[in-house]
């Protein structure tokens, strides 16, 4: 059987806007080569050529796009709410660095980062961009073990020259630099795994390292991610460090770091001004909005609703550490939590999010990161969950929007019965390739 041409049959959501989600009861979704070819109400309205593709009936199960982490830590997976009472910069120095640290011994990278694939395989994300550690055999490790997890993600060996631990900082910015390359010219072969330009944040990296990387990111057409605008003293820090900078953001852009022509996603944006804001609208730099870590930290309320209205492009991120859970559901439900907190907290003008806004970000929005990626209209590539309803169901009718609702608000990996990346089935455990227990497949579909 080809697997990457078939026809799924269920009810079917996704998103076309930041405000119009498609709800489509008993309707069929059609994957071709690993891409959409679109989702149609009745079979007959299939085009003919897609009719003859294998049917996999899903009946009453949801049919949803794969979820985006554009934004989490793999080495701190290990310390998830751990810290927990602590602020940005104390909980870096006491909980962050020092086990970042420990990923020098492959050995520990081999055990920690294993624990984390097999989560992730299980878990509703189906693309995610990480931040490893400083040091390349471990980030070489993680990113064989990601290539191999079915999952599209995107990778980081971490650059930092300054300010911190002298078991983690990298000596100078022409060894952080010269390990940098020769990371990359290993990273080459990946197909599902790609390299992203990851300097941790501008208290870490001296002016020297951020020309080099720039040197670096223009040689090899690098995507970039970072941290930005995420915590009051973090912000006063960059103030001291880079007084001839008239933002935090304008630290990167004077070395050609904030966005342009190569994709650049800066996480949390807590605290970004209107100058802030019109840089990264120029340059096309992306927000992680990391509403759990956001809350962890005491870092504040991203102002999610102005970046929406302002046109930024944006998506959600776990931040683990900062936030504890790698599900990108707890990402969308802490973010209509936190702005209608924002709102009574004296943003007084600024609605709180929605259900498809926030279904939006995890999706379409963060998925556009990766491309043509979070939904389902035709020519997006396929990635998909199939979704059993949380149990106990209500015992009352549900419309196909609430059934999401609740997917989004109390599922976890037991409501998840199948799992497409690119039309591929994510190997995992209690996964199966098409023949798997629940989903039938019915090789001639039933009008
Ligand atoms: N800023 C610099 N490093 C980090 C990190 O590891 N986590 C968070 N949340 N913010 C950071
Ligand atoms: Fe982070």
């Amino acid at each position: 059987m080809d697997y990457r041409n078939f026809v799924l049959q269920g009810d079917i959501c996704y998103s076309k806007t930041a405000h119009s989600l498609v709800t489509a009861e008993h309707s069929f979704l059609v994957c071709t080569e690993g891409k959409s070819g679109g989702v149609f109400s009745r079979f007959s309205h299939i085009p003919r050529p897609y009719r003859q593709f294998p049917c996999i009936d899903y009946t009453g199960k949801l049919i949803i796009p794969g979820l985006v982490d554009l934004h989490m830590h793999a080495p701190q997976f290990t310390f998830r709410s751990l810290g927990m009472d602590l602020e940005l910069l104390e909980w870096l120095e006491t909980r962050a660095f020092p086990e970042e640290a420990k990923y020098e011994d492959r050995n520990y990278a081999l055990q920690a980062y294993g624990a984390l694939v097999a989560t992730l395989q299980e878990g509703p994300n189906t693309r995610i961009c990480l931040f490893g550690t400083v040091h390349v055999p471990a980030t070489l490790l993680l990113m064989d073990l990601l290539e191999h997890s079915g999952l599209v993600c995107m990778v980081g060996k971490v650059n930092m020259d300054r300010n911190s631990p002298d078991t983690l900082r990298e000596q100078d910015a022409a060894r952080s630099a010269a390990a940098t390359q020769a990371w990359l010219e290993q990273c080459g072969t990946y197909r599902n795994c790609t390299p992203i330009l990851t300097p941790r944040f501008i208290p870490s990296c001296t002016d020297e390292l951020l020309r080099r990387l720039s040197t670096l990111q223009r040689r090899y057409g690098l995507p970039l991610q970072s941290h930005l605008s995420e915590n009051l003293r973090e912000i006063a820090w960059v103030r001291e460090l880079c007084p001839e900078s008239s933002c935090y953001g304008d630290a990167y852009a004077r070395f050609d770091l904030f966005g342009g022509d190569v994709p650049t996603v800066m996480a949390h944006c807590v605290y970004s001004g209107n100058e802030e804001i019109a840089l990264m609208q120029r340059r096309g730099v992306y927000v992680a909005h990391c509403p759990q870590s956001n809350m962890n930290l005491a870092s504040g309320i991203a102002p999610a609703r102005r970046y929406l209205e302002a046109g930024l492009s944006m998506g959600l991120g776990s931040d683990v550490a900062g936030g504890v859970h790698t599900s990108i559901f707890r990402a969308m439900s802490d973010g209509i939590g936190v702005s209608k907190l924002r709102r009574c907290m004296g943003a007084g003008d600024e609605a709180p999010l929605t259900l498809e806004e926030v279904f939006y970000l995890g999706t379409r929005g963060g998925g556009a990161f990766f491309g043509q990626v979070g939904s389902f209209e035709a020519g997006y590539e396929l990635d998909a969950l199939v979704m059993e309803d949380p149990r106990p169901v209500p015992p009352f009718p549900l419309s196909l929007r609430e059934r999401l609702e609740r997917i989004v608000g109390c599922s976890d990996e037991r409501s998840i019965l199948m799992k497409y990346v690119r039309g591929l089935p994510v190997p995992a455990a209690g996964f199966k390739a098409h023949e798997g227990p629940r989903g039938k497949i019915r090789s001639r579909p039933l009008p």
